[in-house]
Order: C-alpha cells, then sequence, then structure tokens
C-alpha cells in the first residue's frame, strides 16, 4: 500500500464493526448479516475490513472465511492472540482474500502482563517475535497491536515495536484500548515512536482508540498527526463499553477541515448513512438523535433563528451537507395506490437493494403499511425494509396476534406463529398486554434466554406512527446477548416480532436453549 496519493497523504481506514464493534453486548450479527455489512463496507472504499476473530467459535472462522471469500477490493483481516492455534486458524480464515491480513496482538502494559498474562516483560517480547514470525510465515501483511499501549512503559513499548517490525510486521497498531488517553498525550506517543524505534519507517503505525472519555475520535486524528497512517474505527462508534472511533465522524472530520486534517481517504462519503443504517438494522442498537454525521437529529435545524439564517444562507449554520453523508431530505412518500416500480425507485433512492423475494416480501408490506397509516415517510419504508433484511432467513415468523387489554385484568393474547412453515397457535394471559404477548411466545417457544432489554420508540410523529421496539435477550449459560428491532403501527405486534426475531437470532447461534414446538 502506499500513503501518497495526489499530493496528500492517503490514511487508511480499517474497520473493525465485524470485529470489536460485534463484541460489545448485543450487537451479535449473524452471519447473512456480517456479509452484507462487508460487502457494504468494501463497496463504500474501506481499506481494511476486520472481519472477525477466527478462533472464537466455528461461526466466526465461517464469517470471515466467507467475507474473505466475497470482498473484491479490501484487505480483510482475522484477529489472533499470541499462540501458534489462533494465528494458523486466522490464518487459514482470511486465505482466499485476494489481500489477506493476520492481525495478531499481545498486551504490553505492566497492568495487563501482570494480572491478565501474568507473564514477565522477558516473556511477553519474546512472545512478540515468536507471534509475529508464525503469522508471517502464513502471509505478507501481518498487524501487530500492543493491546492496552497507551498504559505501556515506553523503553519496553519501542523494544517491542522494534522487534515486531523486524520479524516482519508490515503494520504497527497502538491501541488506546481502555480509553484512558487525550490527544496531547497520543500525539506525542506516536511521534516518539516513530522517532525513537530505529526501523519505524518500515511499518505504517496505526490508531485504534475506544471512546471510554469520548475522545476517541479526537485521539484518533491526533495520532495521524503524529503521523499514524491507518485508522481503526467502527460504524456509528459501536464496540466494547463506550465503543471505539465512529468512521463516519473520522470521514467526515478530514474532508470538513482537510485545512488541518490534510489527508485523503478512499471511503466514498454519501453512502455513510446507508452504512449507519444497515449495521444499526442488524445489530438494533439505535443511533442516538444527536449523533454527529448520522444522527436523526444531525442535520435539523430546529430554532426560529437558526432557520432563518439557513433560508438567507445554508453555510450560516451547515458546516457539510446532508448530501455528502448520504442523507436526502424526508418526503412524503407514497400511498396505498403506489406499485411495485414506484417501490422500487423509492428503495434505489433510499440506497437498498433487495433479491427478488426480499422485494416482494417488502412490497406486500409496505402496502399493508400503506392500508393501515395515512401518510407513509421514508423513514417508515426504511424501518420496513431494515426488518426485513434482519428476519429474512427467520426460522419462526408472526403469523397473527390478538390482545385483549384494558382496566379489567388479566389480559390475554392469542398468538399463532410460524414455526418451520407449521401454524401453531396458543394462548396465554398476563400482568399487562406486553407481559401475556411474551408468556404465549415462551409457551409455543420455550427457552432460557432472560430478557434484558425492551423498548419502543416512534418512528415518525402522529398517533398512527410505527412503533419501533428492540428486545435484547440474553443467554444465561455464557451471558451472551442479542439484539433484534422491530416495527408496526401496532406496539404489540411490534414486541411480539422484535422478541421473535431475538429468539431467532439465539437459535441461529445455537444458543439459549430455545425449543421450537412446531414438530411437537
Ligand atoms: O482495543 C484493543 O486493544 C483491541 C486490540 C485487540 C487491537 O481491540
Ligand atoms: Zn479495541
Amino acid at each position: 500500500m502506499t500513503t501518497q496519493a495526489q499530493g496528500k497523504d492517503r490514511v487508511f481506514i480499517f474497520d473493525t464493526t465485524l470485529r470489536d464493534g460485534e463484541q460489545c453486548p448485543g450487537a451479535t450479527m449473524t452471519l447473512e448479516e456480517k456479509l452484507q455489512v462487508a460487502e457494504l463496507l468494501d463497496e463504500m472504499g474501506v481499506d481494511i475490513i476486520e472481519a472477525g476473530f477466527p478462533i472464537a467459535s466455528n461461526g466466526d472462522f465461517e464469517a470471515v472465511s466467507l467475507i474473505a471469500q466475497r470482498v473484491k477490493n479490501a484487505v480483510v483481516a482475522g484477529l489472533a492472540r499470541a499462540n501458534f492455534k489462533d494465528i494458523d486458524r486466522a490464518a487459514e480464515a482470511v486465505k482466499h482474500a485476494k489481500r489477506p491480513r493476520v492481525h495478531t496482538f499481545i498486551s504490553t502494559s505492566p497492568v495487563h502482563m501482570k494480572w491478565k498474562l501474568q507473564l514477565e516483560p522477558e516473556k511477553v517480547h519474546d512472545l512478540v517475535i515468536a507471534q509475529v514470525t508464525r503469522a508471517r510465515n502464513h502471509v505478507e501483511d501481518v498487524e501487530w497491536s500492543a493491546e492496552d499501549g497507551t498504559r505501556t512503559e515506553h523503553d519496553f513499548l519501542c523494544r517491542c515495536v522494534e522487534s515486531a517490525i523486524k520479524a516482519g510486521a508490515t503494520t504497527i497498531n497502538i491501541p488506546d484500548t481502555v480509553g484512558y488517553t487525550a490527544p496531547e498525550e497520543y500525539f506525542a506517543l506516536i511521534k516518539m515512536l516513530r522517532e525513537r524505534v530505529p526501523n519505524s519507517d518500515k511499518a505504517i503505525f496505526s490508531v485504534h482508540c475506544h471512546n471510554d472519555l469520548g475522545m476517541a475520535v479526537a485521539n484518533s486524528l491526533a495520532g495521524v498527526a503524529a503521523g499514524a497512517r491507518q485508522i481503526e474505527c467502527t460504524v456509528n462508534g459501536i464496540g466494547e463499553r463506550a465503543g471505539n472511533a465512529a468512521l463516519e465522524e473520522l470521514v467526515m472530520a478530514i474532508k470538513t477541515r482537510n485545512d488541518i486534517f490534510p489527508y485523503e481517504t478512499g471511503v466514498e462519503s454519501t453512502m455513510l448513512m446507508r452504512a449507519s443504517k444497515l449495521v444499526s438494522a442488524v445489530t438494533s442498537f439505535p443511533v442516538q438523535y444527536n449523533k454527529a454525521i448520522v444522527g436523526r437529529n444531525a442535520f435539523a435545524h430546529e430554532s426560529g433563528i437558526h432557520q432563518d439564517g439557513m433560508l438567507k444562507h445554508t453555510q450560516t449554520y451547515e458546516i457539510m451537507t446532508p448530501e455528502s453523508v448520504g442523507v436526502k431530505q424526508t418526503s412524503l412518500v407514497m400511498g396505498k395506490h403506489s406499485g411495485r416500480n414506484a417501490f422500487r425507485d423509492k428503495l434505489k433512492q433510499l440506497g437498498y437493494e433487495l433479491g427478488a423475494n426480499e422485494f416482494e416480501d417488502a412490497f406486500l408490506r409496505f402496502k399493508d403499511l400503506a392500508d393501515r397509516k395515512k401518510h407513509v415517510y421514508d423513514e417508515d419504508i426504511e424501518a420496513l425494509v431494515d426488518e426485513e433484511i434482519a428476519t429474512a432467513q427467520n426460522r419462526i415468523r408472526v403469523v397473527a396476534l390478538t390482545v385483549i387489554a384494558g382496566t379489567m385484568g388479566p389480559q390475554s393474547a392469542t398468538l399463532t406463529l410460524d414455526i418451520d412453515g407449521v401454524h401453531r397457535t396458543v394462548q396465554s394471559t398476563g400482568n399487562g398486554p406486553v407481559d401475556a404477548t411474551f408468556n404465549a411466545i415462551h409457551k409455543l417457544i420455550p427457552h432460557e434466554a432472560k430478557l434484558a432489554l425492551y423498548q419502543v420508540h416512534a418512528v415518525t410523529e402522529g398517533t398512527d406512527a410505527q412503533a419501533e421496539v428492540s428486545v435484547r435477550l440474553e443467554d444465561p449459560e455464557d451471558g451472551r446477548s442479542v439484539t433484534a428491532r422491530a416495527a408496526d403501527p401496532d406496539t404489540l405486534v411490534a414486541s411480539a416480532k422484535a422478541y421473535i426475531a431475538a429468539l431467532n437470532k439465539l437459535a441461529a447461534k445455537g444458543a439459549g436453549r430455545i425449543h421450537a414446538t412446531a414438530a411437537e
């Protein structure tokens, strides 16, 4: 890779949504969802896609391997700890990629070496050489990361970095694993490494910042100012704890303030909104309304003074255009008389490409929605299609739900599910209509997963707005959780669909001890 392009330094965007992002509680994606995200990232111009942690499970291995085969342009990386089994597995998973990379890491900070690894620094240093050498036996493109790099002693860090480069690492990543550093400090650290390590010019330096103190993007840009030329980040900033540096914020900071960040990325910024929506849909993590770049309010001007200024000249309050990040003006869309072609056009405008079956299902659901809702907005269509994408592979589907609610309890729900093509109906009561609905689901699909989150919000305004429900289920066995989302004008139907979507995700992972009873 070359870091010079058209006179401006090229900064490589390394996306770890599918690895560090997927690692956070509730963000689990199915294989199909991971493939969709990887293909979109590739199309968007991301340079490196970290597709997963192949040793973690057979599912992770399969996902990395399939992504490696599908991705057309980007480098595909697989993560590995500092042992040969991990490294061999990662190399095996990425071997069919056009441009494979093995990314191997070990902790270098005193606190991690003492308590986590329980190894002396000398041993850790030996492992650095062994891990990079092993990875280089498999692939030419090897990234080495000093986990907890920002809390590592400088002399030791310099020694490890020098040895990693000598052993063949082509990228050196200095993670701020716990989101502890600040811009000036991180700038000084990267500068120090580049100046003190004798062979530092033989590798590309990389930044990887977590957002625990809200400084991940600022820290990453400070690292780049000090000479790093790869940024590790995730779409919507998802990731461990407070998340990672947000890809869309980094790309737009570089584009909008190119006077002070004179670099280039290969990312097509008009696809940022689409990527944000896809990641939000498949993880069911809502994007906060005021999130920079991709939040619902990021381009909304509410106050009279701002609106007045905007009408006179958009640059009064707008530092970048909504179009530059792929935001389209909300418009009243179609009604119940709109046909397939109009619907297809609208999907294209919103950035969706569906297969024939998915399109047909989405169209029928759109018609159904248009029958029930007076105004159908872009947001309604997006909620509908996102759900279609997220649930296309589901074994269990909601067929019908009738709920009796009100002051005369107990509330009851009659629910019909399609389980592997067989319809089954039950009735159940509960402490409120949602409880009754979830009890009915439990009767039809006995499972041990625990409800960890139930959240409702309106997709648009008005009393006929669709309700969007998020449900997170936790597998008590391994503590891992999945989140799913569904929308419907009826809050209870949306609730049932979201719960079922979460169960489908758990079932796909073989978790939560789910017993679909259709065959009984
Ligand atoms: O935050 C971190 O240190 C990581 C490494 C594995 C790169 O994610
Ligand atoms: Zn990380």
